[in-house]
């Protein structure tokens, strides 16, 4: 297994390219299983998830190719001959449960592994089933598979999520495309990468009103068509980065960086000291003087993201004074907080939240990396620490995370990929 060496204490300076969103790309390539035409899909960052997701489209009998040389651009479109998402793809990305809406609502079957559960915390998918029952599906749970079926279709229905989940208003979004009549969903997710699947999905022909809020609603058409949609920039990625210019006492250009995608995020950032401007399509970020400690609750967007904690915590970690970070959407996210320590930060966990009081200065270690944002903070936390850190197993990084030891070195990172 590939690991990653970083030697700390270089400030980064420089330009960074910010790719495609991985959690807007893998709905998007779900979507492409409503249509027969062509969708083609741009802006496609070069992750282990895409392809992932490629294999299970192509698992149903949809092509997916790719339209330029570099990859970035793909075509998906066909007929779907297979409606089984089997265990070994699930069980390797829990996204691969998008397909279970679009599968339903375009040929009134579906056998979807279940994701179970995952490093994170256990990830329920009840609110996806739920919602597809109110649309007239009949949910069948059999050896560790989801079975759906809709022999006469799908139907508008109103359904109120208990909570803002991104995958299920993506799941029943998709649905709710092909369905028979009207559906509401009340308190939908509201982040970018559900505006973008709207985007596409209209582009596609969908009827979708109150795009960007909390209470989308759609008519159902008969069918879609195809559609070219170029993905939104990686605002995850984006924050990443600015987090590692942050920690290292440098400045970075972020380019195709959307500040209205992290406006929670900036604020904490100003709030520890950080700055961050837009310039042109890109942002703008560096570090003042000294970094400060910052709180932040994580919750649905526009709230601070999950998906940025760790990579805050490891900031935090070196800031002047205490910060209290917590978190609210997944119970067990906080895995890196020993591994942090490792590394001669000083952070307590109670319950839902983490007291970082910030060290001057963190001291290189080998680390182990548990999931996607967690790996990525121990590569910031190696960045700004003294010495040698060493990141095993890398292949969470890789997930999400295009050429990250290639865009840091540009910068003047001293990191580099130990092939394993
Ligand atoms: C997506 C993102 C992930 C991000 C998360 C929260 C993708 C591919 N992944 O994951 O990176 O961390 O949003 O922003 O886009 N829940 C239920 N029942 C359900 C569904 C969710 O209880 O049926 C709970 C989850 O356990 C969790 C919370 O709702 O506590 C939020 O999860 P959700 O928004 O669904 O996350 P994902 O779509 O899985």
């Amino acid at each position: 297994m590939d690991k990653i060496r970083i030697r700390g204490g270089r400030p980064l300076s420089g330009d960074i390219v910010i790719g495609g969103a991985k959690n807007a790309g893998l709905p998007l390539m779900a979507a492409g299983l409503l249509t027969d035409e062509r969708l083609v899909l741009t802006n496609v960052p070069l992750l282990a998830d895409i392809h992932t997701m490629a294999q299970l489209i192509a698992q149903h009998g949809v092509a997916v190719e790719p339209v330029t040389n570099d990859g970035r651009a793909l075509s998906i479109g066909g007929a779907i001959t297979n409606t089984e998402a089997p265990y070994d793809i699930v069980r390797k990305m829990r996204a691969s449960v998008l397909v279970l809406g679009p599968l339903v609502a375009r040929v009134g079957e579906a056998r979807v592994s279940l994701p179970g559960g995952c490093a994170i915390g256990t990830r329920p998918i009840d609110l996806h089933l739920k919602g597809l029952q109110q649309m007239g599906a009949v949910i069948q749970l059999d050896g560790g598979y989801v079975n759906a079926t809709a022999p006469q279709g799908l139907k508008g229905a109103t359904i109120v999520l208990a909570m803002p989940s991104v995958g299920a208003t993506e799941n029943l979004l998709m649905a709710a495309s092909l369905a028979d009549g009207r559906t509401v969903i009340a308190n939908a997710a509201q982040e970018p990468e559900i505006t973008d699947l709207c985007d596409c999905l209209v582009a596609m022909g969908a009827r979708i009103d109150g795009i960007g809020t909390d209470k989308l609603t759609i008519d159902g058409v008969r069918s879609l068509h195809g559609a070219t949609h170029s993905i939104i920039p990686d605002r995850i990625e984006t924050g990443t980065y600015a987090c590692a210019a942050a920690i290292t006492g440098g400045s970075v250009r972020l380019r195709g960086g959307r500040l209205d995608h992290l406006g929670a995020v900036v604020k904490v950032l100003h709030e520890a000291g950080v700055d961050v401007s837009e310039d042109g399509g890109d942002l703008i970020v560096r570090r003042l003087n000294g970094l400060h400690g910052a709180d932040a609750m994580t919750a649905p967007f526009p709230g601070f993201p999950t998906d940025m904690q760790a990579q805050l915590m490891a900031l935090m970690s070196v800031a002047e004074g205490a910060a209290m970070i917590t978190e609210t959407i997944f119970e067990n996210r906080f895995m890196h907080v020993p591994e942090l320590n490792r590394l001669g930060a000083r952070i307590n966990v109670h319950g839902a939240s983490a007291i970082v009081r910030g060290v001057p200065q963190l001291s290189g270690a080998p680390v182990m990396a548990t999931d996607l944002r967690a790996s990525v903070s121990l590569v910031l936390a190696g960045l700004a620490a003294k010495g040698e850190t060493v990141v095993n197993r890398v292949y969470h990084l890789d997930r999400g995370y295009e050429a990250v030891e290639q865009k840091l070195a540009a910068c003047g990172a001293d990191i580099e990929r130990l092939p394993g």
